[in-house]
This record gives structure tokens, C-alpha cells and sequence, in this order.
């Protein structure tokens, strides 16, 4: 491991995730400046934040030059696939997350499928198309559920699992329609049409160097909106670690099935990814099974995930940024993590902005919670106000899942806004299993 850490870090974006990066980077026992770009009120009232958006890759890198950065930790997809990691590699400065050619994983789901379905990692079956004629007479002669998917990035929205064929035709004609996102997608007017899996989902968050890898603690998503799994997906609304469904025995398997080749896959497709890759797994009655690649944390699992590190995570990122991961030992702390995501009314949908959240103070909270920012500003007047869909996420370490469950909620309902809205199921599955 080197023996040297960075002594200061720009951790980029606004959400729920970056804030975890921020506060798990700068209690490093290396002391680390800390900065943020373009953060949220949450992370301003912790570290200093500059107004440079997330995807204003140039801008990121003169910020990074002037404030004479020593690392940088890249949160969302979008920079990484317009290249941020590409130029500040080029301007002399160590980057955590992958290059633009690394990125693609996560901005083209054909380009990611085709490696995939090449090197034999379990997957759902499926067939791409430009055109809808072709993909209806596709998908006719496949069983329904189905499942229709964008090829590239769109911010969750891209993903119609349709129960009849004529869902699936609508999805395949609004997919050929949506517009192209901010991104580099290699052609947003293509859809792939893959089988149905079924089984429950885990994320699988590794932090990869070239051939080299570090699986981080395993975690649960709850993408729909609703309690039970009802309505719309989104980016997330609760997550909790570690996921038990996961036992050491199928993590193995996750191991040698899907992570180990997804590794060497990607470095043997001429990719050298330095950067976490997230890998969504179905696990299916037949076995694991891979939904997509990320090329970044997930968010809220990191901010179930990142509580339970003993391990120095500056030092991580760090090794993986050098090259230096071989024989990296990540320590984990026993507790349960659970992450309850309050978002506005309305999200995914339509959402007010600018409504006014009242916090408990710090006395009020046990030392085991944290409210991490994602939505979050201050308004002219100064108060703390919704700025997003998903506005906090408050996470609760404890020695079992029940209390870890029992305090984020008492947190929650703490949290005085007009317009909040959060499940009150979160770790559900797994409470009920036991
Ligand atoms: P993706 O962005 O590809 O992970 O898809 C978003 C969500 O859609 C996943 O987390 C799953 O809940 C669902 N999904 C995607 N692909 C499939 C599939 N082949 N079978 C069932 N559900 C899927
Ligand atoms: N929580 C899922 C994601 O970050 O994509």
C-alpha cells in the first residue's frame, strides 16, 4: 500500500452518496482536505463547496488545478462518461472512477450485454434494435413479462419491465422516442429486449484496479416508490447492509460466476478500469444472474455500505487509483446498516422544490444516525430547503437489523417538511425472513 495519502480530495456531485464520500473521506486518519463540487447544503455546512456542476468536466479540472487537488472521487456516471477521469488523467492528477471508455459499462447497455453474452457471464438472453417493426415482432415470439431497456443513460428511466406484449410495445416505441442524455451513449435510439428474471436483487459494489478487486460489503436496493415493491422505479429509496439473502457460500459463487470474469472481462476487452463497478444481480432460482453494470457507487447503498468500513476508505480509493490493490485487506464492521431515503412528494414524478425541512438537532439524534444530504440547498432567507426529488437519507448503524431499522425511522419521523415522503418498509424482506 503506499505509504503516502493525498492530503486533500474533490469529491464530485451533489446526492445522498457524495455526502457519504465526504464524510467517510474526511474522517481518514490521513486528515485530508476535503472539497466538494457542487455539493449540496448538507456537505457545505461540512467542507467547502464550489459551484461547478457535476458535468462541466472542464470547469472540474480547473477547479481541481487551482485548488492544487491531490485526488479526486468521482460520484455520478455522467462526468465519467463525458471523460472527466480522461482529462484529469491527462493534467497530472490521480482520479478514482473510470475513463470515459470504462464509463460506457453503464452509458450502453448493448455495449455492456455484448461483452456479457462474449465471455459467458449469466445474463438475461436478449436482441437489440433500431426499429420498432423488428423489435415487436421480437418480442411477440417471446413470453410476457419482458422487459424493455434504453440503450443509454437515462437517469433510471429507461427500464419498462412490462407485464403484457402490448405494455411492451408502448415501451418500445416511447424508448425509440426519448431523447438522447446529456451522455455519450453510443446511439440513443437503439433498445434491447431481454427475458424477465425473477428472483430479489442485490448490488454488488467492487472496487476494481485493472485485474485487481476488492468486493465492499453486500447491500439491498428498494428501487420502487412503494411500500411492498409498488409503483414506479427510481433511484432508490432505502438500502440496508449487509443483504443476509447473500450467504458467504452464494457470495462465492457471486465471486467466481460474476465478479472475477466481469474483472477480467473488462480488462481483457482492452478496458483498464480503475473505478467501483457496480454490479445489479438478480438472483434467479437458476443462480446469480448480472442486470447491468454501474461504473460508480450506488446511491443510497453507499450510504448503508460506507458505515460499515473499518478499512480507511481514503486509502482504498487511493490504492486502487495507483495500481497498488493486489492483497488489499478490507475490514468490516459487524453492525447493520439501513438507509431510509426521504424524498419529496410526487418523486419519480412531478415534486416541489423550496419547501422548508426542519432537522433535529444533533442532541436529539443518537451518535449511530446520520442524515446524510442529497436535495438540499439554502434558501436566500437561509433556511434549509428541498431541492430535489430525493432529499435526505438517514442511516442508522446498530448491532442487529431490527434497531439499525427502528432507530433510522424514529430519525425520520423527526424530520419536520411539509413534503416528505419516505417507505416505511425498508429492510422489510429480510426482517420478515428471519
Ligand atoms: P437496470 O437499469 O438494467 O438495472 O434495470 C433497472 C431495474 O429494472 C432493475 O433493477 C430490475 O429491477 C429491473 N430489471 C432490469 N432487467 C431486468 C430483467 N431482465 N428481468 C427483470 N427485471 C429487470
Ligand atoms: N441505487 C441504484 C443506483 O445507484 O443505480
Amino acid at each position: 500500500m503506499s505509504a503516502t495519502l493525498p492530503q486533500s480530495v474533490l469529491v464530485v456531485g451533489a446526492g445522498g452518496r457524495e455526502h457519504a464520500l465526504v464524510r467517510t473521506l474526511a474522517a481518514s486518519p490521513a486528515t485530508p482536505r476535503v472539497l466538494c463540487a457542487p455539493g449540496n447544503a448538507g456537505i457545505a455546512a461540512e467542507v467547502p463547496c464550489f459551484p461547478v456542476a457535476a458535468d462541466d468536466v472542464a470547469g472540474l479540472v480547473a477547479l481541481a488545478r487551482r485548488e492544487r487537488v491531490g485526488f479526486v472521487v468521482v460520484g455520478p456516471e455522467v462526468p465519467l462518461s463525458l471523460g472527466l477521469a480522461d482529462q484529469l488523467i491527462a493534467a497530472g492528477i490521480p482520479v478514482y472512477g473510470p475513463k470515459a471508455d470504462g464509463a460506457r459499462l453503464e452509458a450502453s447497455k448493448i455495449f455492456t450485454k455484448e461483452i456479457l453474452l462474449r465471455h459467458k457471464i449469466p445474463t438475461a438472453p436478449a436482441a437489440f434494435f433500431s426499429a420498432a417493426p423488428a423489435a415487436i415482432a421480437y418480442l411477440r415470439a417471446r413470453p410476457a413479462p419482458i422487459v424493455v431497456k434504453a440503450d443509454g443513460l437515462a437517469a433510471g428511466k429507461g427500464v419498462v419491465v412490462a407485464s403484457t406484449h402490448a405494455e411492451a410495445e408502448a415501451a418500445v416505441r416511447a424508448l425509440l422516442a426519448m431523447p438522447a442524455a446529456a451522455s455519450v451513449a453510443s446511439n440513443p435510439a437503439q433498445i434491447l429486449i431481454e427475458d424477465c428474471l425473477t428472483g430479489e436483487e442485490t448490488s454488488i459494489l467492487v472496487v476494481v484496479s485493472g485485474r485487481d478487486y476488492v468486493i465492499l460489503p453486500t447491500s439491498q436496493d428498494h428501487k420502487r416508490v412503494g411500500d411492498g415493491d409498488t409503483g414506479p422505479n427510481t433511484g432508490g429509496m432505502g438500502a440496508y447492509s449487509p443483504a443476509e439473502i447473500v450467504t458467504p457460500a452464494l457470495l462465492e459463487r457471486i465471486e467466481r460466476e460474476i465478479v472475477r470474469p466481469s474483472v477480467h472481462a473488462i480488462a481483457d476487452e482492452g478496458i483498464a478500469f480503475c473505478g467501483t463497478l457496480f454490479i445489479g444481480v438478480m438472483l434467479t432460482p437458476a443462480g446469480p444472474s448480472v442486470l447491468e453494470y454501474n461504473t460508480r457507487f450506488g446511491d443510497p447503498e453507499t450510504q448503508a455500505v460506507l458505515p460499515r468500513l473499518a478499512t480507511d476508505l481514503l486509502a482504498l480509493l487511493w490504492a486502487a487509483a495507483r495500481g497498488e490493490l493486489a492483497g488489499f485487506k478490507l475490514t468490516v464492521r459487524p453492525e447493520h446498516a439501513l438507509c431510509v431515503v426521504i424524498a419529496a412528494q410526487g418523486y419519480p414524478e412531478s415534486f416541489s422544490k423550496g419547501d422548508v425541512i426542519h432537522l433535529p438537532s444533533a442532541a436529539r439524534l443518537p451518535s449511530s444516525v446520520t442524515i446524510y444530504h442529497a436535495g438540499t440547498a439554502l434558501s436566500a432567507a437561509g433556511q434549509l430547503v428541498t431541492n430535489g426529488g430525493r432529499v435526505l437519507g438517514v442511516t442508522a448503524l446498530a448491532p442487529t437489523l431490527p434497531e439499525a431499522a427502528t432507530q433510522a425511522y424514529a430519525a425520520c419521523d423527526q424530520v419536520q417538511c411539509s413534503t416528505k415522503y419516505f417507505r416505511r418498509d425498508i429492510g422489510a424482506k429480510q426482517l420478515n425472513r428471519r
